[in-house]
């Protein structure tokens, strides 16, 4: 039996800033060449368009939910740009809900998803996907290259985390400010559910396509382990 991979997948790392689609091309060729071993289930994140989309939202003084919506829209239409990108063996649309993801898991063996609901990011889909097909692992492709005892980017002392578990990873994300838009390395409420369904959660720095590989692999990769 093939292992169900779920993978988190930033926007940010589909489509850096003006690297055109270089980036989601390597992707869905490392990608693609798993699917002897691997069913693979990819949430895409919305990446600098829900950045745009939610900024412009809420100049027009939108409340959260509806800028939670415009993020939910750039996912799925970065969704739909992976699909092209990975060609033949993939469920042509982003399933909308659980349901079809796992439906469309029995006849391809790629699927993509995008948002689903207002109040939380595509982490947490990715983690909701992954309790609901029983996967054992999780994998977050992010810009960071692992999970830090601060945010790197403000505090110099912050330190990378080999391994941590469920509940330091908790503590850690719940420090952030809530609120539409991109912001922390994995989503409060995804933390919480790889906790309640044990899944064993990678964060990689999706950038790195070599080490985001060896995580897919099961190899010996940089990052962060939360088991
Ligand atoms: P992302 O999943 O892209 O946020 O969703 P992120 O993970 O912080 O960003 P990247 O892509 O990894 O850089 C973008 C926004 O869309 C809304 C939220 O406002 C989120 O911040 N969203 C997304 C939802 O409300 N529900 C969802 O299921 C997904």
């Amino acid at each position: 039996m093939k292992e169900d991979l779920v993978i988190s997948i930033g926007g940010s790392i589909l489509l850096p800033e003006d690297e055109g689609v270089s980036s989601i091309e390597s992707l869905a060729d490392i990608l693609s060449s798993g699917t002897d071993k691997y069913d693979l289930y990819i949430v895409t994140g919305g990446g600098r368009i829900a950045r745009d989309y939610i900024g412009w939202g809420r100049a027009l003084n939108a409340d959260e939910a509806t800028l939670d919506e415009l993020g939910i829209a750039t996912s799925r239409l970065n969704a739909r740009l992976m699909i092209i990108a990975l060609g033949k063996e993939v469920y042509p649309v982003p399933a909308k809900d659980f349901d079809e993801a796992v439906s469309a898991g029995n006849h391809y063996s790629i699927v993509t998803m995008g948002g689903t609901h207002p109040g939380h990011t595509t982490d947490a889909v990715a983690a909701m996907l992954a309790e609901r097909l029983g996967a054992q692992r999780l994998i977050n492709a992010t810009s960071v290259d692992g999970v830090y005892t601060a945010d790197p980017k403000k505090e110099e002392e912050a330190e990378r985390l080999e391994s941590l578990s469920y509940d330091r990873l908790i503590e850690i994300v719940s420090k952030n400010e809530g609120g539409a838009g991109p912001n922390v390395v994995f989503d409060p409420l995804a933390a919480e559910i790889v906790k309640r369904a044990s899944i064993d959660t990678y964060v990689v720095d999706g950038n790195d396509m070599e080490n985001l590989e060896k995580a897919i692999r099961g190899e010996e990769f940089h990052g962060s382990t939360v088991a």
